[in-house]
């Protein structure tokens, strides 16, 4: 594909994303997203956890490996959540069509992760019955999320910090990687109404608010119904922001390969619900409730 011939937008900094199929992405994401689209065959034992990127993706990738692989306290202690679960756009389609972990024949599970919108996944998607889990999160928290997420790959360039209010405009109007947010929302919102058994719409909020509920009602969507509330616990606990982000592998500086200007430590910071108030301006706030509620209240889901 010539990546010329796509329309651009500037994003923050030198940075700019191109346009393809109605969404926005990193130029260098294009050619693995087409990978994607074009050959991961899901088998019907997989499972793949979707995100709009800041939605608490780190979260879910260390509850769901915890879900499926019990006693995993190991291997979160060993291993950053995001080495756990690949995502396919950035590390297992990163390079190959054909990478060698999708070609072994395999009767476990296997755990993928991406940001790919379901407009384009969409023959991928209703062509298999792997199992679906969509994770998002309030828009407000989301962009702050991002936000400060972005000003840490600043830090050789300080001067280049990027505004909030820039960065609320970009958001509002759709040119964030993977965005438009709201577009990237319902689209998985409208396949978990299609196919229920096999999508699972979950929000951050809901599963703050009742870790203990959601784990449980993961493990029984996933097919590994938990016999022991200890054990529920055990993987809240071991998930749990605070645990994670004490860990050593998780507060390395280094960077993933796959993802080089994003320090390991730079994927856990506050973990709170609404702490867009302490940063957003009252303008802000309206300007993106009013978006929401244009785009998502038809829907009956509200944030
Ligand atoms: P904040 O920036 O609001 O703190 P992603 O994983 O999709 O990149 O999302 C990152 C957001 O999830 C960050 O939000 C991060 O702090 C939060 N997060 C990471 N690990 C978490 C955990 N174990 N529990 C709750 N939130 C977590």
């Amino acid at each position: 594909m010539d990546l010329s011939s796509l329309p651009r937008e500037k994003w923050w900094g030198d940075e700019y994303l191109v346009h393809l199929e109605g969404f926005w992405f990193g130029p260098q994401r294009v050619k693995p997203i087409k990978r994607v689209i074009n050959h991961y065959n899901p088998f019907p034992s997989d499972v793949i956890l979707v995100t709009f990127p800041k939605t608490g993706t780190t979260w879910l990738k260390s509850l769901l490996y915890s879900i499926l692989n019990r006693s995993s306290k190991h291997k979160l202690v060993a291993e950053h959540p995001h080495e756990l679960i690949p995502f396919l756009e950035l590390q297992v389609f990163a390079e190959a069509d054909e990478p060698l972990v999708l070609a072994a024949p395999s009767n476990e599970p296997r755990l993928f992760a991406t940001h790919i919108p379901y407009q384009l996944l969409t023959k991928t998607l209703e062509s298999s019955d792997c199992k679906v889990v969509y994770l998002t999160r309030n828009p407000k928290d989301t962009l702050v999320s991002f936000w400060h997420f972005v000003n840490k790959w600043n830090k050789e360039n300080p001067h280049q910090s990027w505004s909030l209010d820039e960065a609320t405009d970009r958001f509002c109007r759709g040119v964030t990687p993977y965005g438009p947010y709201y577009d990237h929302v319902l689209g998985y919102k409208e396949l978990s109404l299609k196919k229920p058994e096999n999508v699972m719409f979950v929000t951050y909020e809901e599963i703050q608010e009742d870790p203990h509920g959601y784990v449980k009602k993961l493990g029984d969507f996933l097919g590994c119904p938990f016999g022991k509330e200890d054990e529920v616990d055990e993987i809240v606990k071991n998930c749990s922001i605070e645990v994670l982000s004490s860990l050593d592998v998780n507060k390395s500086e280094k960077s993933p390969t796959w993802f080089p200007s994003s320090p390991y430590n730079s994927f856990f910071r506050k973990g709170k619900i609404g702490d867009y108030k302490n940063y957003l301006s009252d303008e802000s706030i309206q300007r993106i409730d009013t978006l929401t509620k244009d785009r998502f209240y038809s829907l009956g889901f509200m944030y």
